[in-house]
């Protein structure tokens, strides 16, 4: 069966991220940028369950959209099988999916939202009324996130002063998003508004995010990017040379915990101490408002490899011991402000996180 709708138009804000092309999912390789611009084409969930545990993808938003297109993809490889089979085989696709990656809540709030679009058609549809119910939905999730990242700049924009020198940590872009980006996404848009700001990518050891994706993604679209080793944040904000910090999120817990990028905590405790002011920009899918606080997120704990050299080179000694935690938890109190599609939720607290999200 062809499906082949690609006559949605997807809005491209910043890199293209991911794109439905001719009944297949194509991402950026992002393990490879920025040596090597390339796509990878998918036309499986277990293809795209891989590509996320392997970095292909990453972003918490980009999880999502491509954890949706996923589940599309099953239900268009199983659409000539009887019903049962049909479902059967859908229900391993989630399960392959959902356990890809644990930390980002957006990769199970979009399986949940497909989740629903089976349950809402009910016991009678046919499996191809089903795929094409699925496939609908990831594009519309893919739609969503664009606009989400886009009403969040407009919001953040106006947090960003003309001038401003800004801190991010990892890549909370359109490479981390369907487009236009959270953290990178307010930068976006307060440079539309007109402000002339700067932008320190911190290189955020051990993957590289910011190294590797931020500052090219920044460069680009033009935008002024300066690479710091992590370790030269604390340098630039003891001299005043930072006006802002502005992060993206993985999960936040109810009480408004943030868990995100490993060394992200350390850089909100740093502005605290010297009083410049700590953003986090992420859709209402990253709130997860089961989790009563932060030390209930999964924290994913990836493999050695990652710390003891990059890209085949080794540096650290063979056998050593190796403790890599790919995210940290940032308590609420250290934050200035949440920035989502619905508004900016200064000083985010338990009571502030029902009323935006519940
Ligand atoms: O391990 P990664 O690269 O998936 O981690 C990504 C981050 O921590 C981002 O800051 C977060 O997902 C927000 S992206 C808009």
């Amino acid at each position: 069966m062809k499906l082949g709708d690609t006559s949605r138009a997807q809005p491209v804000t910043g890199v293209e991220t991911l794109r439905w092309r001719d009944d297949a999912l194509e991402m950026i390789d992002q393990r490879v940028l920025p040596m090597k611009t390339a796509f990878l084409r998918y036309d499986s969930a277990e293809g795209v369950a891989d590509a996320i545990r392997s970095m292909v993808v990453r972003g918490a938003p980009a999880i999502g959209c491509a954890a949706a297109y996923g589940i599309a993809l099953a239900a268009l490889a199983l659409s000539r099988q009887p019903r049962g089979a049909f479902l059967e085989g859908l229900e391993a696709a989630f399960r392959i999916l959902a356990a890809s990656r644990p930390t980002a809540v957006n990769l199970s709030w979009a399986l949940d939202r497909q989740r629903r679009v089976l349950d809402s058609l009910g016991a009678a549809a046919a499996p191809a009324a089903l795929t094409r119910a699925l496939l609908t939905e990831a594009h519309v999730i893919l739609a969503e996130d664009i606009e989400a990242n886009r009403a969040m700049g407009g919001y953040g924009a106006a947090l960003v002063p003309d001038q401003a020198r800004i801190l991010t940590h990892c890549n909370a872009g359109a490479l981390a998003t369907a487009g236009h980006g959270t953290a990178l996404g307010v930068i976006r848009s307060a440079i539309e508004a007109g402000r002339r700001v700067t932008v320190f990518a911190d290189e955020t050891r051990p993957f590289l995010q910011g190294a590797r994706l931020t500052a090219w993604e920044l460069m680009q679209d033009g935008i002024p990017v300066t690479l710091i080793a992590d370790s030269a944040a604390g340098l630039l904000l003891s001299r005043g040379e930072i006006d802002l910090i502005i992060v993206g999120a993985d999960r936040v817990a109810a009480n408004g915990d943030v868990a995100n990028k490993i060394g992200t905590y350390p850089l909100a405790v740093m502005a605290q101490r010297h009083g410049i002011p700590f953003y986090v920009a992420c859709p209402l899918s990253t709130i997860d408002l089961t989790l009563r606080h932060g030390g209930l997120i999964p924290i994913e704990e990836r493999g050695p490899d990652e710390v003891t050299g990059f890209g085949g080179q080794r540096w650290a000694p063979q056998g050593v011991a190796v403790c890599n935690p790919a995210f940290d938890v940032t308590p609420a109190g250290l934050i200035s402000a949440l920035i989502t599609e619905r508004g900016v939720v200064p000083r985010p607290d338990r009571q502030k996180l029902r009323a935006i999200a519940g």
